[in-house]
């Protein structure tokens, strides 16, 4: 076991920014069965991170304990009734997870093509993207309690999901570690194609009766469009959350800023493009060292190739404070801090 932790190990391509730390160790898990066998070495009772695809996270300085890269793999499935279930690894890819349900038509995911990151991932922060969420097709994880040494099954309401969030990055933060998802995927849902763009780029492509792997295909392309690719500029998705803010401040700003983009958000809540907030207070395209804000989407930061986590962070504070005074917005990072 002690030969599978490494010493002094670079991060720089563990993480889809690109930026570079050293973790004091490091250990890949390829299987389950090493969790014990750390929790039994009271490896858990040092600091420790949990990475998966690297695709949210921003090292601000070197980990001075152990990061545990999740990297098992495996995708398998059964067919009960009118529903398909998948159970894939914690460490499968989650596009490619995609493109195993479309493969075999299972419905569901076709909408968070190209997500970047693991399926380990895909709870802890209920990913979503173009009119669908994780927690809506989520069943169960199986997970390894850091705190007791055994594998336990966390089931939807376990989770407690609400919009980029779960009880993973609440009360039980840095507690467990998820070793594989079980998706549960209606086979008769239909297609959801009400977000715009999509339409757009159906109706673009002159497709009228679009199948699942249509609407991947489509999804696939309007993020390529949209977003800056990780492998060539480092960067990790939204690095702000669309805030959720009272209907009474929201009826406020509506008066001062008409054009503000929002969604409703339940009955006494609006939500608010941050994207469209950032953009508003002139970061959209601009860079500052070697940081840059997405010229398409002001809610990515990205790596222009030299910068520090600590520079990225620096910017990303500057963004929120002036969000905060045009607006009286206060703007959440969606991505971890390290
Ligand atoms: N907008 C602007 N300026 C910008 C960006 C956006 O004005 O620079 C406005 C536009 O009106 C646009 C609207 O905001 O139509 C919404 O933008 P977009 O469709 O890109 O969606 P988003 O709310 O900015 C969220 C997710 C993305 C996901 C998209 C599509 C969050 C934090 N982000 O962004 O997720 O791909 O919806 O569903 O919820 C990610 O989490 O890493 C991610 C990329």
């Amino acid at each position: 076991m002690r030969n599978c932790i490494q010493e002094s190990v670079s991060l720089q391509k563990l993480n889809t920014f690109g930026v570079q730390a050293t973790a004091k160790s490091y250990v890949s898990i390829t299987k389950e069965s090493t969790l014990p066998d750390l929790y039994q070495q009271r490896f858990f009772s040092q600091p420790f991170f949990v990475l998966g695809g690297g695709s949210n996270v921003l090292f601000t300085q070197d980990y001075p304990g152990l990061i545990i890269h999740i990297n098992n793999r495996g995708i398998q499935h059964f067919i009960e009734g009118n529903v398909a279930y998948v159970t894939a690894a914690g460490g499968e890819v989650w596009n490619d997870l995609v493109w195993y349900c479309v493969d075999h038509n299972f419905p569901g995911l076709e909408n968070m093509a190209l997500i970047p990151g693991t399926v380990g991932a895909s709870p802890i922060q209920n990913i979503g993207a173009y009119g669908q969420e994780l927690m809506h097709i989520f069943h169960s994880c199986r997970a390894f309690d850091t705190q007791t040494g055994q594998f336990t099954t966390f089931n939807n309401a376990d989770c407690e999901f609400s919009y980029r969030d779960s009880v993973f990055k609440r009360t039980l933060r840095g507690r467990y570690i998820i070793t594989s998802v079980t998706y549960r995927l209606p086979l008769q849902a239909a297609i959801n194609t009400s977000y715009g763009a999509i339409e757009t780029e159906l109706h673009r492509r002159g497709i009228a009766t679009p199948n699942l792997r249509d609407i991947a295909q489509v999804v696939s392309a309007i993020r390529v469009e949209k977003l800056p690719d990780p492998t060539t500029v480092g960067n990790a998705g939204s690095f702000f959350k669309n805030p959720i803010i009272p209907k009474s401040q929201f009826q406020n700003l509506l008066i001062a800023s008409p054009q503000i983009v929002h969604y409703p958000a339940g009955d006494h809540h609006e939500k608010i493009a941050a994207g469209w907030l950032i953009e508003q207070c002139g970061w959209k395209g601009k860079s500052v060292g070697q940081v840059a804000v997405w010229k398409n989407q002001a809610l990515v930061l990205t790596n222009l190739g030299e910068a520090s986590g600590a520079e990225i962070y620096r910017i990303s504070s500057r963004i929120m404070d002036d969000v905060a005074h045009t607006f009286g917005i206060t703007l959440e990072r969606e991505v971890n801090i390290l």
